[in-house]
């Protein structure tokens, strides 16, 4: 598959390396031209065969679009991309207020549901939320392949997702419609929460075993 990465931080890196692994082509969308070309070419040497290239934000995205930005950009990331009309729009973000750490969307609503009325032309999916970027990175953690949970209203996103998840050596698992995100962004705050006590150096993993 062909798909855009918006953002050049750990996450792009984590998944791009993911994708790459995969087989997929990635595009990255750089606000920084530099940091654009550093990360393709870090995932070329995961992958000397893997189609990786970089262009500027706002560019037109292919049609699985993974937006690695801060939470609180999606609104600026809609501005850029004429709210990524059609595509399907995969968010990973945690929406954590980090004065106070906790979750900004109010009890009940998620941050992804806020992220599809911003982006109401785009079908959007839940997911990779909850893994941290060093781990995709790795690729695994303690041997065990890591679960992607993905949420959606729209059934043909979320299983092109899972695609894409499953082809790139993870496990999707399905936990339902877009208003399930708020449990997943939960699971991510606590990760975060947590990180100081396990003591793992943010190399942790949620996944359902058995
Ligand atoms: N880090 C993790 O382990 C982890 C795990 C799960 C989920 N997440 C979520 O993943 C998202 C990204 O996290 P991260 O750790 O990768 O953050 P990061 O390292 O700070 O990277 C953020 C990237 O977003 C870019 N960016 C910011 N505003 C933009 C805009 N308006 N248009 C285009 N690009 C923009 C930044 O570009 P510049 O560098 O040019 O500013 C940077 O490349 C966050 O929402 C986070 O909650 C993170």
């Amino acid at each position: 598959m062909n798909v855009s990465i918006i953002g050049t931080g750990n996450m792009a890196k984590g998944i791009g390396t993911r994708l790459v692994s995969g087989g997929h082509s990635v595009t990255i969308h750089a606000q920084d031209e530099a940091k654009g070309k550093e990360l393709a070419e870090l995932l070329k040497k995961v992958n000397n065969t893997a189609v990786v290239s970089v262009v500027p934000v706002g560019t037109d995205s292919d049609e699985i679009v993974i937006v690695a930005t801060p939470y609180a950009e999606i609104v600026n990331v809609g501005k850029e991309y004429n709210g990524l009309t059609g595509k399907v729009v995969v968010d990973i973000t945690n929406p954590v207020d980090f004065n106070t750490f906790q979750l900004i969307p109010e009890a009940g609503q998620s941050g992804a549901q806020e992220v599809a009325k911003i982006l109401s032309e785009a079908n959007v999916v839940k997911a990779f939320n909850t893994t941290l970027a060093g781990t995709l990175e790795a690729g695994e953690v303690e041997g065990k392949e890591l679960d992607v949970f993905i949420a959606s209203d729209d059934d043909e996103a979320k299983a092109k997702v899972s695609e894409l998840v499953k082809t790139s050596g993870m496990r999707p698992v399905d936990v339902g419609t877009l208003s399930e995100a708020r449990h997943l962004e939960g699971f991510g705050l606590i990760q975060m929460k947590i990180q100081d006590q396990i003591g793992t150096g943010w190399m942790s993993a949620l996944k359902f075993l058995g």
